[in-house]
């Protein structure tokens, strides 16, 4: 099967998209790679991006970067074209989830998700705000203030290959490709990584995602393993 597989910048269930990408790409699927500029950013934050590039390199193989693209992003005339055997959105944030329903078009994802549309592409998408209420998700490396102990030489900051620490002030997630250097470096476990938080989910992206089940030739699934399934 021909794939596309759009990444947005979302940190849940991003894990189990790359999971699923590489189960795919198994089966010996063509699977192209379409990144948000968020989702190369948060891709590089949970240090996957290298996981996700390994599976790219040939024709209908790529990785399609937003920053490659320009305005009319020309990779998805593909889908108008009627390319693709199917386009997959996971994980999907509120942010395109928005667009999508709106009709608006002004990012890689949201451009392909309309392409799709008019080339009558079949389309699955794997949104974060699914259900109203709260929701258990992870973060990237976090340095924990109250555990910082603000040492004269921050091995931490020393171990980060990216530069990414000011010490005992912050980690600049733009630079970090989540390696984990920095929490195995501090003596005093003030950097986390993977921790998890509690996030609420507003309304209005419920009630877009609700209008998502509603768009012709759109599949809305709950988890990205789904996606083996509708294979
Ligand atoms: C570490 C991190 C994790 C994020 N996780 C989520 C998420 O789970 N869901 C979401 O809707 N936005 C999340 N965001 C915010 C989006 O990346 C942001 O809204 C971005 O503009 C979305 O752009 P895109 O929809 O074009 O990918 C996260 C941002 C960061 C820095």
């Amino acid at each position: 099967m021909k794939i596309a597989w759009g990444i947005t910048g979302a940190g849940h269930l991003l894990q189990y998209s790359v999971e699923t990408l590489e189960k795919l790409k198994e089966k010996d699927h063509e699977i192209s790679i379409y990144l948000s500029g968020a989702g190369e950013e948060v891709l590089k934050m949970y240090g996957l991006f290298n996981r996700v590039k390994k599976l790219t390199g040939g024709y209908y193989k790529e990785l399609v970067r937003e920053k490659d693209q320009k305005s009319s992003y020309p990779m998805t005339g593909r889908f108008s074209l009627g390319k693709y055997d199917l386009l997959v959105i996971s994980p999907t944030t509120s942010n395109t989830i928005g667009k999508i329903v709106n009709g608006i078009a002004d990012t890689l994802i949201t451009n392909a998700v309309a392409q799709a549309g008019k080339g009558k592409v079949k389309t699955c998408i794997i949104p974060v705000d699914l259900e109203a209420g709260d929701l258990e998700t992870v973060l990237p490396s976090k340095l924990e203030l109250e555990l910082c102990q603000k040492c004269e030489v921050c091995e931490a900051a020393g171990a980060c290959p990216q530069q990414a620490i000011t010490p005992g002030v912050e980690i600049n997630l733009l630079k970090c490709k989540g390696c984990g250097a920095c929490q195995r470096a501090c003596p005093f476990d003030a950097i986390t990584g993977g921790k998890m938080i509690t996030i609420h989910m507003r309304d209005i992206d419920i009630e877009n995602t609700r209008k998502l089940f509603k768009f012709p030739g759109v599949e809305v699934l709950s988890h990205p393993s789904e996606v083996l399934k509708v294979i």
